[in-house]
């Protein structure tokens, strides 16, 4: 059975300094999915313009798709999404995003904890 998952991005270009603004988009899905499959899914289908890093383990090991769900910092690998709910994403590290979800790790490694 068919559903749709809708999502509210927090977006920012450090570069050009602009405030976060949120985007809001929908995925018509059969399954429940997991964050990182609905930022590429977003990313492969309506745009390419939305940043965000991509597996590394794939397996809750690396910390690299750590994003914050609806203010919780959770790992996008192995987070389900599911059908008929809406949430938020933003960068799991506000105080140092580059771009969109993407933050600069070295400037809050001291701020990581194990989860
Ligand atoms: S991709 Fe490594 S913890 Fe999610």
């Amino acid at each position: 059975m068919s559903g749709t998952i809708k999502i509210s991005i927090g977006r920012k270009d450090s570069f050009i300094g602009n405030a976060v603004h949120y985007q809001d988009y929908e995925i018509q899905t059969g399954r429940d999915m997991t964050v990182l499959e609905a930022l590429q899914e977003i990313y492969l289908t309506c745009d390419p313009t939305l940043a965000f890093r991509h597996y590394r383990c794939g397996r809750r090991l690396c910390r690299s798709c750590e994003v914050k769900l609806d203010g919780k910092i959770v790992r996008g690998c192995a987070t389900l999404l599911h059908r008929g709910r809406t949430y938020r994403i933003e960068a799991a590290r506000p105080e140092a995003v580059i771009r969109d979800l993407v933050f600069d790790f070295d400037a809050s490694n001291s701020q990581l904890a194990p989860e």
